[in-house]
């Protein structure tokens, strides 16, 4: 399998002071969704804008596509997309306007031009809004613009920084399922920031986790929920005084990691539970124990997240208003030197 992305000993320090990324190493095959889940702060968005080349890092090598971004930035800038939280189009054009002007910025063949566009618009539901000003979208509207113009030159990697931000559950949906449809066609690798974990786990082949500039832990989701010591099910014994005895029964399983009684309940931890349950109930046949319920719960990357960074995670703040100005200003910057 050929690597999308390679990064290696990655580090960002801002004025010197501010250690933003530090030191952060991992790769992305090709093809594949890779998501960077962490904190505010944690330095998502500064490594997005170093894999981007919008950014020069403090220390580090990153290869994209086979070239590498801080040698040739030029070259990184015409081979990616990118879509960022914020609004990168102009909301004096309309959407086929702003789809041009990025066609022609990224020297989209002119010929493929009106073409490209007219599947894009139709693709992502937008045909019918093409000729009119941006500013008239509603916020769904323009994430799907925007992921328009950050695919309109056919990138093989695409980098998205908090996509859905903002974005209520039905727009989030239609959103990812664009992206999957992209993937699936050209074979696209895409690499993922988002505060939604539900998002994360859904689209994700594998998550890193990133806390105060440092990757605390990576894998699928599965597998981190996996190390968190699997699944839990939850036996509810018909009469309340067999809880002992089911404890007794079930700790004997082969596979159950531990039976905790809580509340009239037995809470069982072992790695695969789909595979547990039928054994568990079996286990409380033989002891003669009736049941009056079984339920199976897989651990949610919620706790994944509380377990790598003992810290919950926040899904309701956003950016900081700092973060905001000095990435509209970064955008605005590689925009200006693009079109020059
Ligand atoms: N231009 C800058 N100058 C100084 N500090 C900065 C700058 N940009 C970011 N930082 C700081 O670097 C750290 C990482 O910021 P970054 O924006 O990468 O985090 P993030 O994970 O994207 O957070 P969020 O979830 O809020 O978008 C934060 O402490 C932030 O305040
Ligand atoms: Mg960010």
């Amino acid at each position: 399998m050929t690597q999308a992305i390679s990064v290696e000993g990655l580090a960002k320090t801002y004025n010197g002071t501010v250690k933003a990324v530090d030191g952060v190493s991992f790769a992305v095959d090709a093809g594949e969704a890779y998501g960077f889940l962490g904190p505010n702060g944690a330095g998502k968005t500064t490594t997005v804008s170093m894999l981007t080349a919008l950014l020069a890092p403090t220390a580090g090598h990153a290869i994209v596509d086979g070239i590498d971004v801080f040698a040739d930035p030029a070259s990184i800038k015409r081979r990616i997309g990118l879509v960022f939280q914020e609004s990168t189009s102009d909301s004096d054009l309309t959407g086929r306007e702003n789809l041009q002007l990025a066609a022609a910025l990224f020297g989209v063949p002119r010929r493929e031009v009106a073409g490209r566009i007219d599947n894009l618009l139709e693709k992502l539901q937008i045909a019918d809004a093409a000729d009119r000003l941006t500013k008239t979208y509603s916020g769904g509207m323009r994430r799907r613009l925007e992921l328009a113009v950050g695919i309109i030159h056919s990138p093989r990697v695409l980098f998205l920084d908090e996509p859905t931000l903002g974005l209520d559950p039905q727009g989030r949906a239609g959103f990812w399922r664009y992206v999957q449809e992209l993937r699936k066609e050209h074979g696209m690798t895409v690499f993922v920031t988002t505060h939604y974990l539900d998002e994360a786990d859904g689209i994700c082949d594998r998550i890193a986790i990133i806390d105060h500039g440092h990757i605390v832990a990576t894998g699928s989701p599965s597998e981190l929920k996996d190390r968190l010591g699997g699944d839990v099910v939850t036996v509810r014994p018909a009469l309340a005084d067999q809880a002992l005895a089911a404890q007794a029964a079930l700790a004997h399983v082969p596979g159950v990691v531990s039976v905790t009684p809580q509340d009239g309940l037995l809470r069982v931890k072992c790695p695969r539970g789909e595979e547990l349950v039928p054994r568990l109930v079996e286990a409380c046949d033989k002891a003669g124990i009736g049941l009056a319920g079984v339920s199976l719960k897989r651990p949610s990357l919620d706790e994944v997240f509380l377990e790598f960074t003992g810290r919950e995670f926040r899904e309701d703040e956003g950016m900081t208003a700092t973060d905001r100005a000095v990435r509209i200003g970064q955008v605005q910057q590689a925009w200006g030197r693009s079109r020059r």
